[in-house]
């Protein structure tokens, strides 16, 4: 990307913004229903990662998915600052999305890691910043799946709120339009939205057709909170770390591939159709120019039929892909109990107006 300065333009093949649907948030905010993925799974390179972001922006995607952690913000805000400086497009017709990444959650952190971001962007605003995991454990990128952080620790509700009364400050500074979470559960949300001053606008989540989350999509939705899917097309070139042999194929299942072929589709098309059909929002990553359209293609014309979505929603498996093994905080855990399916103290809440649970009380 160096060397290249406005060279950006619009693409004749680009998708018309008009075809492209958005979601209003609860404080009114116009969310593009899809967005560009930037997490390069530990094997593409961050100038591969912003040359298709300046491609996704070329052909008409509005809406970049992207994290301290994925180590290419920096290569990203060179794509935006060379795509704003170009006049065709302005900042308000974008919706950059970042996270705060587990070794900063420290009192004064997230400021700090906020103010690299926006540099690192170059911007002087996010449209949103989310709570990247709702623990402090950090692990080095390309770890593999036994590494364990000595200092990590269980989800510890004061912790977290310290971390999130920070969060809100930032909206109070102007610096970020909304703030939320992601890798959460219900268990966790009880508490957060019972406690929060700003409440989540997003919920950034695991979301494709064989990992449905019923429960926790019909909590969010029936409190105004927006899911966002990541792994929208079941990620089939996930980091070895987040592959199980239990671990189903979305893009392989007979479902998919026959409404795939019934709408002339790729299989990849009828995952993000599904998605934005039923109400949350894909942020599907790709470094093809050819799939980066048709991902945006998909959502953009030849809904799927009321059978076509009852047909899906009959092929949820349950499959969790990105299990995040390598949050663990002992080595003789489950992932499970990162996501509260277990009997083990997974919560500690010693809040006054909580009480002691947890290790505690919340059993499901
Ligand atoms: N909040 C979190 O904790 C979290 C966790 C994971 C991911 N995320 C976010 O979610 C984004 C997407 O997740 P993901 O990258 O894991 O999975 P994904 O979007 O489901 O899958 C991406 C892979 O699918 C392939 N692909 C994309 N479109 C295709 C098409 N039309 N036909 C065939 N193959 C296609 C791509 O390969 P090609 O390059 O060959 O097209 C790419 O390797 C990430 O980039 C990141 O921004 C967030």
């Amino acid at each position: 990307m160096r060397g290249e300065q406005n060279s950006f333009s619009l693409s004749e093949d680009r998708v018309d913004q008009r075809a492209i649907p958005f979601v209003t948030l609860s404080s009114g905010a116009q969310m593009p229903a899809i967005g560009m993925g930037t997490f390069g799974s530990d094997h593409v390179s961050d100038d591969e990662v912003a040359a298709a972001v300046k491609e996704a922006i070329a052909l008409g995607y509005r809406h970049i998915d992207c994290a301290s952690v994925y180590g290419n913000e920096d290569s990203i805000g060179r794509v935006l600052q060379e795509v704003l400086e170009g006049g065709e497009l302005s900042r308000d017709e974008f919706w950059i999305t970042s996270k705060l990444w587990n070794d900063m959650h420290g009192d004064g952190d997230v400021l700090l890691s906020c103010a690299r971001t926006l540099r690192d962007l170059k911007l002087d605003y996010l449209d949103l910043y989310l709570v990247h995991w709702p623990f402090p454990n950090f692990h080095a990128p390309g770890c593999s799946v036994d590494s364990r952080s000595p200092d990590a620790v269980p989800y510890i509700h004061e912790r977290f709120m310290r971390t999130w009364r920070q969060m809100e400050r930032l909206v109070d500074m102007g610096l970020v339009r909304h703030i939320g979470t992601s890798n959460v559960t219900i268990r966790k949300l009880e508490l957060i939205l019972r406690d929060a001053r700003i409440l989540p606008a997003c919920n950034e989540m695991e979301l494709h057709p064989h990992f449905q989350q019923p429960e926790l999509f019909d909590y969010l939705c029936a409190r105004g909170i927006q899911p966002v899917g990541f792994s929208p097309i079941g990620s089939p070139h996930r980091p070895e770390r987040d592959r199980a042999e239990t671990d189903t194929v979305d893009i392989e299942d007979p479902v998919i591939t026959a409404i795939a072929e019934a709408h002339g589709v790729h299989p990849a098309g009828v995952c993000l159709k599904w998605a934005v059909q039923r109400g949350q929002i894909p942020i599907p990553f790709s470094t093809r120019r050819r799939n980066i359209l048709s991902n945006l293609e998909a959502v953009a014309s030849d809904p799927l039929s009321a059978e076509d979505m009852a047909a899906l929603a009959g092929i949820d498996k349950n499959c969790r892909l990105i299990k995040g093994q390598v949050f663990l905080w002992n080595d003789d855990q489950r992932w499970q109990d990162l996501w509260d399916i277990s009997d083990g103290p997974v919560i500690q809440d010693h809040s006054a107006r909580g009480g002691m649970q947890g290790s505690d009380t919340e059993e499901e």
